[in-house]
């Protein structure tokens, strides 16, 4: 094995595969990779196979033979002039996540989730989600020919999201309450044996999503860029990339770190107050709310290691409006062509507004994590764009309507 399971508070050992947290102090776990085996090789040799998730099999904690793929991964990194111009900044790039199978990051994570649950001959997984995991781990666990049930908070799931989950065949159940609550029955269905969990809080997950870091390295000719901007909901991603870009850098494959900044929703921010505070634990958000449900997260299980991915890498972590998160999305897409959904729009609305704050120099090297498709979202997406103009089918009233 290349790999073991640790507590990420108190390094104790966790060898019990199905637990969720530490059974001694209830920290969160986490997979702690044993790099010596390839020390002595660099990311250059990895360049021969397809850029995705697996190219960097040697530092997963599956092997490679045995995944449950989509072909995950290997998504576009756009270099944006038009979107630099807009935020004043001399060079940002667009990792373009919704390129992924099912439209998100979260592909990344449940390759990896998923090939561990097929090698430890589970039969039945399940999540709690805001709609992308769900539709992720349905697809994955049809894939595998497993069981899957999902967890869902009652009218807050965008409803592409919602039509993947249906279609690719789990068991959809929408709970009356939030994300946390239905995270808290999940939960307990694993801890009762009725499922395997494959939230974030498994660390195999974040195993699978720390490779957006890996690819955007390798997208750069590993020019390591100043910073990485991405949405925080339940802090997995974020916890991931900084665990990615720790790797590296114990390898000696990079010689400075990126500055992780988070951002999320205004009316969700509960790691953003923590960071403001200078603290390294949060406060849960009773009833967090905001247009991208997608992050609609009050009380996010990996909230400690996002904010010591924060502070360890001289980052920062703001909050941005609805308006702002909608008008960035916009922008994105009416500028540059690129199609996200408004979480997503959280990171390009999070640069412009550390720009305007002069917190980000003119001069950084930014990477914006974009982690979803604008498709996922089409109700929001209908609901913030000009009416559709109608008209009789002829070239004339089509030029009248039109206004010519
Ligand atoms: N962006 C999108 C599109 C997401 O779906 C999520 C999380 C995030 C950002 C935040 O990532 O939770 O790792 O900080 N979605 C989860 C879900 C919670 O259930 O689909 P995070």
């Amino acid at each position: 094995m290349n790999h073991e399971v640790r507590c990420f508070e108190c390094e104790r050992l966790v060898p019990d595969p199905y637990l969720d947290e530490c059974p001694t102090c209830h920290g969160k776990l986490y997979v702690k990779m044993d790099l010596e085996g390839i020390k002595e090789t660099s990311p250059q040799e990895f360049a021969s196979r397809p850029l995705g998730v697996w190219r960097y099999a040697p530092l997963l904690p599956v092997e490679r033979s045995k995944a449950v793929t989509l072909q995950e991964g290997g998504t576009p990194l756009y270099k944006c002039k038009t979107l630099a111009e807009k935020a004043s900044i001399k060079e940002v790039f667009v990792k373009f996540e919704g390129a992924n199978p099912t439209g998100s990051f979260k592909d990344r994570g449940m390759t990896v989730g998923v090939s561990r649950a097929v090698e430890l001959g589970c039969k039945k997984v399940g999540c709690a989600s805001t709609g992308n995991t769900s539709a992720s781990l349905a697809a994955y666990a049809a894939k595998a020919g497993l069981g899957c049930i999902v967890l869902l908070p009652s009218g807050k799931v965008a409803v592409g999201k919602l039509a993947q989950a249906m279609f690719f065949g789990a068991k959809v159940v929408m709970l009356d309450g939030n994300f946390d609550d239905a995270l808290n029955v999940v939960r307990e269905l694993a801890r009762q044996g009725h499922l395997y969990l494959l939230n974030s809080i498994n660390p195999y997950r974040p195993e699978g999503q720390k490779t957006v870091a890996f690819e955007i390295l390798d997208q750069l000719n590993h020019e390591v860029p100043d910073r990485i901007i991405l949405p925080v909901g339940n802090a997995g991603n974020i916890s991931a990339v900084h665990k990615a870009l720790t790797e590296y850098a114990e390898l000696g494959w990079i010689n400075k770190v990126p500055k992780l900044t988070g951002i999320q929703a205004s009316g969700s921010a509960p790691i953003v107050k923590a960071f403001r505070n200078g603290e390294r634990d949060y406060r849960p958000e009773e009833h967090p709310e905001t247009v991208a449900t997608a992050i609609r997260i009050g009380n996010p299980v990996s909230g400690r290691k996002a904010l010591k991915a924060i502070y360890d890498t001289d980052g920062t972590a703001i909050d941005v409006s609805d308006e702002e998160i909608l008008a960035a999305q916009r922008m994105l897409g009416r500028m540059e062509g690129i199609g996200v959904e408004p979480a997503s729009a959280a990171s390009i609305a999070g640069l412009i507004k550390l720009r305007q704050m002069g917190e980000v120099d003119w001069d950084e090297r930014v990477v914006c994590i974009c982690t979803g498709h604008v498709l996922k979202d089409p109700e929001t997406v209908i609901k913030s764009c000009e009416p559709i103009i109608q008209s009789k089918a002829d070239a004339a009233s089509v030029l009248k309507a039109i206004g010519g």
